[in-house]
């Protein structure tokens, strides 16, 4: 079983292809995290994915670059969806319910800011820019799922 997949995604259309496959793989209690430099596709990656778990293609999934987290009642499970970036210290990450939300789905964008507060398991999707439209992914992490998310 391999440990981690590199992908490569060609267009904003492949990102919101796996960000679906990883939707319909995901649940409650599970931490996905998203890195990658700015305008890597991180927020692209989250809205896409929040989309398809709701079923709704038009759902507003606004970057929660201000907000910190923005949270989502969906059909299976509530998602929180974190922008590290700005945040300022555990206390204010423990403020915005991170211990709570792991109870539900999370997805981060800017992990590393989560220091000794990181999910000991997670998804991690690692996003590169190659072109304007191109980036490569490399998935780590569900090793019991790992082989589900590569098929396109
Ligand atoms: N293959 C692709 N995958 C993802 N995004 C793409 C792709 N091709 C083009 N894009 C564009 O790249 C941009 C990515 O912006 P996005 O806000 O998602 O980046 P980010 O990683 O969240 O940045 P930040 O660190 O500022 O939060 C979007 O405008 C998106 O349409
Ligand atoms: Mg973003």
């Amino acid at each position: 079983m391999p440990s981690s997949l590199a992908l490569n995604l060609p267009d904003l259309a492949a990102t919101e292809r796996l960000a679906a496959r990883i939707a319909d793989a995901a649940r409650a209690g599970d931490a996905i995290l998203l890195s990658g430099p700015l305008g890597a596709g991180k927020s692209a990656f989250a809205r896409a994915l929040l989309r398809h778990a709701a079923g709704d293609p038009a759902l507003e999934v606004p970057s929660p670059t201000f907000t910190l987290v923005q949270s989502y009642e969906l059909p299976a499970f509530r998602a929180h969806h974190f922008d590290l970036w700005r945040l300022d210290g555990a206390a204010a990450l423990m403020e915005l319910g991170w211990e709570e939300a792991q109870r539900d789905l999370v997805l981060v964008e800017w992990p590393d800011r989560l220091g000794d507060l990181r999910p000991a398991e997670s998804l991690e999707v690692s996003l590169r820019p190659v072109s304007a439209d191109a980036r490569s992914v490399t998935l780590a992490g569900w090793a019991d799922r790992l082989d589900r998310l590569g098929a396109t």
